[in-house]
Order: C-alpha cells, then structure tokens, then sequence
C-alpha cells in the first residue's frame, strides 16, 4: 500500500518536473531541475520491482469481487501496463543516457555509470523521445485508473479506494 502511493506520487512528480524544466528558459536551470527526474526516476524501478514482489508474493491488490468481468480485465491489463512501463521507461532512459556517455547521478548518492554502448547522441535523442511518448501512455493510463476508482468509489459507492487506504471501509 506505501508502495503504491510512493510509485503514484513519484510518476506525478517526474511528470511536473519535466513540466517545469520544459517551461524553464535557462537551459542550465533545466538540467538542474532535470536532474530531480532522473533521481526520481531510477528510484521508481526499484519500488516498481519492490511491488511486484510484494504482488507475486500474496500482497497483490485484491480486486472487489462484484466486479463485472471487463472491468476486471481492464484493470488488470491497466495495472499490468504500469508494471511494464515502470520497468521499461527508466531502463529506456539508462540506455539513452549511455548513449550519450553519461552517468546518472542519483540525488547526489551515486551514479549509475553508463552501459557499455557506443556514444551516439542522436540515437540517444529517438531514444528519450520513445521514453517521452511512453510518458504519455502512462499518463493516459493513470487517467483510465483514476476514473475507474472514483466510479467504483463515488458512483458506485463499493469502496474501491479504500483497498488502497489504511482507513475507510472497502466494502466487497
Ligand atoms: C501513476 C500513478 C499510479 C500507478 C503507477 C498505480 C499503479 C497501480 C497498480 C500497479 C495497482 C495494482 C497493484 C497490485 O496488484 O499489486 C494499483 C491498484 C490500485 N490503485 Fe493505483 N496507481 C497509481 C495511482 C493511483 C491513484 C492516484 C489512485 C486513486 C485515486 C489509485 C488507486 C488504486 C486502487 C483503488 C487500487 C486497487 C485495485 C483497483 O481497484 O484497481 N492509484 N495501482
Ligand atoms: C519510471 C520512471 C520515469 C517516469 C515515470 C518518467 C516520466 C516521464 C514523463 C511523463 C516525461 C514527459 C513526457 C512529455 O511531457 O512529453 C518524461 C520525459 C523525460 N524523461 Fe522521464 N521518466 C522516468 C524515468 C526517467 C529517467 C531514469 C531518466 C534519465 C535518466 C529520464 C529522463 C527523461 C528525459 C530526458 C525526458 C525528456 C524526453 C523528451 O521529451 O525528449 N526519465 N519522463
């Protein structure tokens, strides 16, 4: 459950940064505040991996069974295309980074160094605009989960969100 909220308030986060360091017309003050993304961003495999442990290992979010069946299968497939992509999407940009030769500094702690690849910056530009596209998706799937929770959770009245909360009664 913890899990879930750092990843949520993570992507939300990496989201606003790129935002802001788009806005931002110093380009030195972007990459500063870049640098946030790509902390954050490393970091998100990592609680990504932790849920799928804790998911293959009995803590799975169980779903309500009242459920008809293609809202269960559009969770699951929305659910499975987050876990895809919050694998995928910074392992994407590590590879797009050594692309360019470059380590990731990770809020200042360390760096992952770079993978053994050719430094090829226009390969590596495609590469970070994939990872921009598959940002979109993401965010677009969010939108899909969000409105699916207050569905459940306003119109429906089933308590859905409260499967995510430590309070509340999720009823089902
Ligand atoms: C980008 C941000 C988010 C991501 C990547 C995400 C991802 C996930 C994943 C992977 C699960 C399934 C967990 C498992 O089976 O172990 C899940 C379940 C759930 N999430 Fe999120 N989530 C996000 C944001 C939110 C937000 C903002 C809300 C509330 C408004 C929310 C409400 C729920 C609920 C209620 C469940 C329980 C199962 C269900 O009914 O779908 N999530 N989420
Ligand atoms: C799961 C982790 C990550 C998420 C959810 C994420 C999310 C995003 C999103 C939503 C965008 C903006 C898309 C747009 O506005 O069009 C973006 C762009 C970007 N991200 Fe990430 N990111 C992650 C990890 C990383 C990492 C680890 C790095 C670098 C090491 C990185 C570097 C970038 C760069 C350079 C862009 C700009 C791409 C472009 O528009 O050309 N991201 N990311």
């Amino acid at each position: 459950m913890v899990l879930h909220w750092l990843i949520a308030a993570g992507v939300i986060a990496n989201w606003l940064i790129r935002r802001t360091a788009k806005a931002t017309e110093s380009e030195e003050a972007a990459r500063a505040i870049m640098s946030n993304h790509f902390s954050i961003g490393v970091t998100l495999w990592f609680l990504a991996i932790a849920l799928l442990v804790v998911h293959f290992t009995g803590g799975k979010a169980p779903l309500a069974s009242h459920l008809a069946t293609w809202e269960r299968w559009l969770a699951r497939i929305v659910h499975t295309l987050f876990f895809i992509l919050l694998l995928v999407m910074p392992f994407g940009a590590w590879s797009a980074m050594s692309q360019y030769g470059a380590p990731i500094s990770v809020f200042g702690l360390f760096s992952v160094p770079p993978l053994p690849m050719e430094v090829n910056p226009e390969a590596a530009k495609a590469a970070f605009e994939q990872h921009g596209q598959a940002g979109v998706i993401l965010l677009s799937l969010l939108v899909i989960h969000v409105l699916g929770t207050l569905k459940h959770t306003v119109l429906d009245k089933d308590g859905n969100l409260f499967r995510m909360l430590p309070f509340g009664d999720a009823k089902g």
